[in-house]
């Protein structure tokens, strides 16, 4: 059984339709990357699974039940969403921050709070240290660790990513990128990840949406966006890639795509 699937999905704002008769099963451990240009409905598609945005048709099941007769409160604790930027409490420690779902859940359990808050931040790469700061204390990098820390804290089934690493350098970026592949490979959880960077969406993707004007352009493994894209769109994108890469087209294979880093 499918762990998402959007079913003849439209989507207005205003006047606005952004998505028409959007298809698409997800399936339970799926690393989904998804890519397309600015405006296109990414994030939208995404804030349907946890309920932040009702489609005007259609529906989105979740683990079989649709998300418009879900307990919001129920399905969200199911679902950790991370997204770009600090959306972490300000008032907030880093480990009250992280602790804030896991609390809600053992409330009468401290000890199994604190060792879960210890396990999550050793994951992402917190150092200890940081238990007491608050996210004004932070760097970026760090406060985006900790929003994915308090995202996976909870244990979710399904983890929803919104450019979560877009603001930070490159080599921190790299490792925020082994670490969320190997959290991928030891939970079995099912993520949903939204990138700008067509090498990211290729090497962290088991599979990779674009998207282009609210409709699919491909859905499929790294290899097959790469070798046979479908529309002169992912051709273009993967195009990019290739240049960056400084490959030449029968040697792209060899890149490091290979659904996980
Ligand atoms: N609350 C809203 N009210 C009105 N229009 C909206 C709202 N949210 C999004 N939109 C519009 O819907 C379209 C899709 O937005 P969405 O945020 O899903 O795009 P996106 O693919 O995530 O873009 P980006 O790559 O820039 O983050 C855009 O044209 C946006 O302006
Ligand atoms: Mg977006």
């Amino acid at each position: 059984m499918s762990i998402i699937e959007y079913k003849n999905i439209c989507m207005a704002y205003g006047e606005k339709t952004i998505i028409e008769n959007f298809n698409l099963s997800i399936e339970k451990g799926e690393f989904v990357t998804i890519i397309g240009s600015s405006g296109c409905g990414k994030t939208t598609i995404l804030k349907m699974v946890n309920g932040l945005v009702e489609p005007v048709s259609g529906e989105v099941l979740v683990e079989g039940n649709s998300t418009r007769q879900a307990d919001l409160t129920m399905l969200r604790r199911n679902i950790g969403y991370a997204i770009q930027g600090s959306v972490l409490f300000p008032h907030m420690t880093v480990e009250k921050n992280i602790a804030y779902v896991p609390n809600l859940l053992n409330k009468k359990d401290k000890k199994r709070t604190e060792q879960a808050v210890t396990k999550w931040m050793n994951i992402v790469g917190l150092e200890d240290s940081l238990r007491g700061r608050y996210p004004a204390e932070l760097s970026g990098g760090q406060q985006q660790r900790v929003g994915i820390a308090r995202a996976l804290a909870a244990s979710p089934d399904i983890l929803l990513m919104d450019e979560p690493f877009g603001a930070v350098d490159e080599i921190t970026r790299g490792s925020l990128q082994e670490e969320i592949a190997r959290i991928h490979r030891e939970t079995g959880i099912t993520i949903l990840f939204v990138t700008h960077d067509i090498g990211e969406a290729l090497k962290l993707g088991t599979k990779v949406l674009v998207m282009d004007a609210g409709s699919i352009q491909q859905f499929a493994p790294p290899h097959e966006i790469l070798h046979a894209p479908a529309t002169e769109y992912v051709k273009k994108l993967v195009e990019k890639e290739r240049r960056r890469c400084h490959l030449p087209e029968e040697k792209l294979g060899d890149c490091e795509y290979s659904g996980a880093v």
